[in-house]
């Protein structure tokens, strides 16, 4: 019987290659993805800029980066790894409410498209250091259209209840304000309404008040170089089709027609989630009276959305299992309640040393592990064209403790 393979290459040979718990990436797939993602709007003028954050490896950026992908950066962490990746500097931008002096001047230096502007102490920020390094300050506003999307209240973000960007009004005067000094650029609007969401609706709305404010500024004689959706595109964690980029653009069609701004689209897990598998064997089973679990050897620190917003990811033996499937909890080893990959899976019989594939952990997996328990991070790899490749070494004990003194 085949088993499961990742980029064509069989799951079973690279967990015995490089051992798991293991992150491997089908590299095929992400171009594939980014392929059809730009399809879907082929004719306008389109900027796609990969949300790092979603997965900052350097083989799937420098993978995006030779495809022409653009970049969406937060930190000045994931800007120095965008450079390294190879981003042309010109396709990044640079988003967060938190950005320090330090982190705008090494992007004003370098020449980012644009810093998506998050409030108003973070616009004479960049205003001083522009001033400073007599550098043109781009920038775009970051709008809270008051949209509500997306999966789970954690990562809801188009409403002024939340931290992010500037409400309408406030954005106007931002724009104004600008006008007096000679170190600022506008050059567009952004807004990024949520995440993992599956419908086109929401991006309509952000559309139609982007543009509202659009018409607002127009009127004032100021005119837009781009408009910012922001990402947020949804995949199909239940194997389902997740958001159609297709649909998105008809959705969007009627909006942006005859309209001369180019569009930056800033998707991270619809991009690199579905290329993402997690591989992790089974270390035994147990029973309670009440349960079955399959504890396995990858925990929440090495995926933590589970635990952390109670996500659903599909858990299946990378081997086909006669016998009929039963419910059963597949759990790590750290110690926390919360610590499982999947809750009620159905499962064949499994015993010790069957392997398992978390599947579309590509995005927000790695990212946002952890150490937690003293646990090493595990090994990456990237499948392209039918090779494997070791992008990141499994760290080891000494790692634990490298920085401590
Ligand atoms: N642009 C901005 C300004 C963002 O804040 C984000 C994500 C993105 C783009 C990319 O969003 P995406 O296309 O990947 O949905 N850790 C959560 C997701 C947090 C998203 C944060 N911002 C999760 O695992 O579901």
């Amino acid at each position: 019987m085949r088993g499961l393979s990742v980029g064509g290459v069989s799951a079973e040979r690279l967990a015995r290659r490089f051992g798991t718990p293991l992150y491997a990436y089908d590299g095929d797939l992400l171009r594939a993805r980014l392929s059809a993602f730009r399809r879907a709007f082929a004719g306008r003028d389109l900027l796609v800029c990969y949300a790092l954050k979603a997965n900052p490896l350097g083989a799937v950026a420098r993978l995006l980066a030779r495809e022409g992908a653009g970049c969406d950066v937060v930190s000045g962490g994931e800007l120095g790894r965008a450079l390294a990746a190879g981003f042309a500097p010109s396709r990044v931008v640079f988003s967060g409410v938190g950005k320090t002096e330090e982190e705008i001047v090494a992007g004003l230096r370098r020449g980012l498209y644009a810093f998506n502007v998050e409030s108003a102490d973070e616009l004479r920020t960049l205003e001083r250091a522009a001033r400073r390094l007599k550098r043109p300050g781009r920038f775009a506003v970051r709008v809270t259209p008051g949209v509500k999307a997306g999966g789970h209240a954690h990562i809801e973000t188009g409403s002024a209840d939340t931290k992010f960007g500037v409400e309408p009004r406030e954005a106007l005067e931002l724009c104004r304000k600008s006008r007096r000094s000679r170190f600022l650029r506008l050059v567009g609007l952004q807004c990024h309404v949520g995440s993992q969401i599956l419908a086109t609706g929401p991006y309509r709305a952000a559309l139609k008040a982007l543009l509202g404010l659009a018409g607002t500024l127009a009127a004032e004689g100021t005119r837009l170089e781009s408009l910012d959706l922001g990402g947020g595109m949804g995949i199909g964690y239940d194997g389902g089709p997740g958001l159609d980029p297709a649909a998105l653009a008809a959705a969007l069609a009627p909006g942006l027609r005859g309209r001369p701004e180019r569009l930056l689209l800033e998707p991270g897990r619809w991009l690199a989630g579905p290329a993402g598998t997690l591989l992790t064997r089974v270390v035994r089973l147990k029973d309670t009276s009440r349960r079955r679990f399959v504890v396995v050897d990858a925990g929440m620190n090495d995926l933590l959305r589970p635990a952390l917003y109670s996500a659903r990811h599909r858990v299946v033996p990378v081997a086909p299992r006669p016998g009929r499937a039963a419910p059963a909890d597949v759990v790590g080893p750290v110690c926390e309640t919360a610590d499982f990959l999947a809750r009620g899976a159905r499962l064949p019989r499994l015993g010790a040393g069957d392997l398992l594939a978390v599947r579309d952990a590509g995005a927000y997996g790695s990212s946002m592990g952890s150490q937690y328990n003293s646990r090493p991070r595990p090994a990456e790899v990237l499948v392209s064209r039918g090779r494997a490749a070791l992008a990141r070494r499994r760290e080891t004990p000494a790692d634990l403790v490298r920085h401590e003194l």
